[in-house]
């Protein structure tokens, strides 16, 4: 059986993407240290997919640790590394801490791929390494120039990027960073999704919870941008899409056919949603309102981003197969199994 070794992998986009590679067949290992989540997300894995996986729980700063994880699975064929801090806000708040936590793990997995010649990585970037979008920039696609990071966390995601294109310059390392615009929704099954630690401030999940009481409301960050509502435009993306995308680049790297060593994938649909539209798309999908007032803008937001998905279709075959409606209808599915699980409310304060 080929090994993979999924980092972060009882979070968010881990768990969904630790669900298409056992789907996929490989056999799966997975580290986190539950700083934003919870190791009862192997049981949900298991109850989808009927499946145990192998999983330690380290902090991927600490490299003996890590080692080990290396050391027990020599036939490991690749790593995707999702591990990190994404909050915007708290890495501004906390850059050293972010950018400690974030740098550290991903060095430490790249050091063990070039020691234990494990050959092939996959990064988690972020569409917020481009910084501060023009509308002349948009679409954006991976040439498009990057600018000043807005915060230590977009600096994080640029720094593994430069770190990891020099790497494999220097060693038989194969790394693709996957740059994603805004993953959203939840399994299409509702039977697994984002369970964070801490408060979340994305905008589905707000929806879903003002939707479902857990919070009386939420604020549209602005109503008077210059776009076709008012509201900000992004490139929302389901996902399991985007884990999907992660299986599809690994089976490139590992079937020979991949020609370069480095590469840089933006992940979008290609399609702009305002956050109007967004809130409409929800209330047809679940039938319920989610209440909401416009407030003032929110610092640091750009008006609109998008991404031009060509590359990620000629190069991976990557084509995503659900659309805002199945976003919106398996995050109220996923928020309502919440509810039944009792982890509605207090996981979010
Ligand atoms: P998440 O917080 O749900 O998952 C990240 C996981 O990494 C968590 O389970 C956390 O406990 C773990 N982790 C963090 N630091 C660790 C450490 N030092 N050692 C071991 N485990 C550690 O986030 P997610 O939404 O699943 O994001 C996954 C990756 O994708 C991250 O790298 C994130 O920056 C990137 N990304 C996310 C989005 C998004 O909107 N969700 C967008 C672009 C990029
Ligand atoms: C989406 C839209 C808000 C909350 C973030 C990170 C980015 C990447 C993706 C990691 C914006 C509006 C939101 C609310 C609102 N993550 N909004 N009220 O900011 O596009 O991107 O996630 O790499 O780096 O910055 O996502 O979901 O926070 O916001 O009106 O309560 O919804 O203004 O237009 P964002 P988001």
């Amino acid at each position: 059986m080929q090994t993979v070794l999924v980092t972060g992998g009882a979070g968010y986009i881990g768990s969904h993407t630790i669900l298409e590679l056992i789907d996929a067949g490989f056999e799966v290992v997975s580290v986190d240290n539950y700083v934003n989540s919870n190791s009862s997300t192997y049981d949900r894995i298991f109850e989808l997919s009927g499946k145990r996986i192998d999983y330690y729980e380290v902090d991927l700063r600490d490299l003996e640790a890590t080692k080990q994880i290396f050391t027990d699975h020599p036939n490991m064929v690749g790593v995707i590394h999702f591990a990190a801090l994404k909050s915007v806000p708290d890495s501004v708040a906390n850059p050293i801490f972010a950018l400690d936590n974030n740098n550290s793990s991903l060095n430490n997995i790249a050091k063990c791929c070039v020691e234990f010649n494990v050959p092939n990585l996959i990064f988690s970037s972020s569409c917020s390494v481009y910084g501060n979008v023009m509308p002349e920039d948009l679409p954006v696609t991976e040439q498009t120039e990057l600018k000043k990071a807005e915060s230590p966390y977009a600096y994080s995601k640029q720094n593994g990027e430069v770190l990891l294109e020099f790497l494999t310059n220097v060693s038989d390392l194969h790394a693709i960073c996957l740059r994603y615009f805004n993953p959203v929704g939840a399994h299409i099954s509702g039977q697994i999704g984002e369970l964070p630690s801490k408060r979340v401030n994305n905008l589905i999940p707000v929806i879903t919870q003002a939707a479902a009481g857990v919070i009386p409301h939420f604020t549209v960050f602005g109503g008077d941008w210059p776009t076709r509502d008012g509201s900000c435009i992004r490139d929302y993306i389901h996902v399991t899409d985007i884990a999907n995308a992660h299986v599809l680049a690994l089976q490139k790297q590992m079937d020979g056919s991949y020609t370069e060593c480095f590469d840089i994938i933006n992940l979008g649909s290609g399609d702009g949603v305002s956050v109007f539209e967004a809130i409409a798309a929800f209330e047809k999908a679940s039938g319920v309102k989610a209440p909401y007032e416009v407030g003032p803008k929110r610092d640091g937001d750009v008006e609109t981003i998008y991404s031009n998905p060509q590359k990620a279709a000629e190069v991976l075959g990557w084509i995503p197969k659900y659309g805002i409606d199945e976003m919106m209808s398996s995050a109220w599915k996923w928020q309502l199994r919440m509810k039944e699980l009792g982890i509605a409310k207090h996981k979010m304060d």
